[in-house]
């Protein structure tokens, strides 16, 4: 080869390499320019909470993403088809709502099969099997939080307002619990701290009647309403979400009570409606369950994975988990909460 001839050859391939620069710069790991796939799969379409959440999810798709919902209808065979299907679309990654929390297996397998990798969300699978395979990951919330924390304001109000709250002035603070799924770590968590830290803080508690109302408002509802039948003095709801202490209210509403003759209901959630009856005195406090956080958190590592990015700066503890933190609610600080404020 002669000086020439080598010459244009450097030259071509400075060329090249120049040319390859930026489109290495900003394709992050996959092919650039490609469009990254998220699948995402909810246990049911009717839940407040997860309405919400994958609202904030879907604010933040940008234009090289695109996202496929599906609804499962409170069938984990649906959703293992579902997620089947979604896998032969060709999803990059998976974001599982799980209806049923114990039975993950089908789907982890077939994940595993095509290397999809998957984050859980919110129905939080036991920790053996989240340890089946490197790329599972489970974002959510600490359930014991915010069962402490509702039991923490309903002890300080009934302190404070004890003259209004104890309503047949026996000292003894008789009170109820709507749970929601049976099963589900948050209706179990929820319920266990709320009463317990009641109990720790000195108030004197009594249960008078449980009910299981799924998150439900109109179970709720209808749930509230036989426990009335049965308790002539219930003083204090806790319900394990707002849904379900909000059809603790439609119950008395419709049963015509007076405001004042209602119990103290706590709910946990701070859904828009949630926060909206605190704002109104009708729900004397709730708990908020980030949602931005959660579903920010999701969006951050659907697309980290999707795009083989370094997950270094996610977050993730233990290379697995993210639990964004719940805070207090109650009409003092309702309006730091309430949508116009945000
Ligand atoms: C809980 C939430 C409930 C319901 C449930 C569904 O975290 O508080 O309102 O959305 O998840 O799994």
């Amino acid at each position: 080869m002669n000086i020439k001839t080598f010459k244009n050859r450097i030259i071509s391939v400075l060329l090249i390499i120049s040319l390859m620069v930026p489109v290495m710069a900003c394709g992050g790991g996959k092919e650039a320019g490609k469009v990254v796939k998220i699948g995402v799969c909810v246990y049911d379409q009717y839940d407040t909470f997860l309405t919400q959440l994958l609202n904030c999810f879907n604010d933040l798709i940008e234009s090289d993403v695109t996202v496929e919902y599906v609804y499962a209808s409170q069938s984990q065979t649906t959703q293992n088809e579902q997620v089947e299907s979604l896998i032969e679309k060709g999803v990059d990654v998976l974001c599982v709502n799980l209806v049923d929390r114990t039975s993950p297996t089908t789907i982890i397998d077939l994940a595993r099969k095509n290397d999809v990798p998957i984050i859980f969300f919110n129905r939080e699978l036991v920790e053996e099997d989240l340890m089946q395979w490197s790329k599972l990951y489970y974002i959510g919330a600490d359930a014991f939080q915010s069962g402490i924390m509702q039991g923490d304001m309903a002890a300080v109000l009934c302190r404070r307002y004890k003259d209004k709250i104890d309503k047949n002035g026996d000292g003894i603070i008789q009170f109820v619990v709507l749970e929601g799924e049976a099963g589900h770590q948050d209706s179990i968590v929820r319920t266990e701290y709320s009463i317990n830290t009641m109990i720790e803080k000195g108030e004197e508690v009594e249960k008078v009647g449980y009910a299981i109302a799924n998150w439900n408002r109109a179970q709720a509802q209808t749930q509230m309403t036989l426990l009335m039948e049965k308790n002539s003095n219930i003083e204090l709801v806790l319900a394990n979400n707002d849904d379900m202490a909000l059809g603790a209210i439609d119950a008395y509403e419709k049963a015509g009570y007076f405001q004042s003759r209602w119990p103290a209901i706590f709910g946990i959630d701070g859904t828009d409606v949630g926060l909206q009856a605190v704002s109104e005195g009708k729900l004397w406090g709730t708990v908020y369950n980030d949602k931005e956080g959660q579903a920010k958190a999701m969006y951050d590592l659907a697309v980290a994975l999707a795009k083989n990015q370094s997950l270094d700066d996610i977050g993730l503890v233990d290379n697995k988990y993210i639990r964004t933190p719940y805070t207090e609610v109650t009409e003092g600080n309702v309006g730091n909460y309430l949508k116009d404020n945000k």
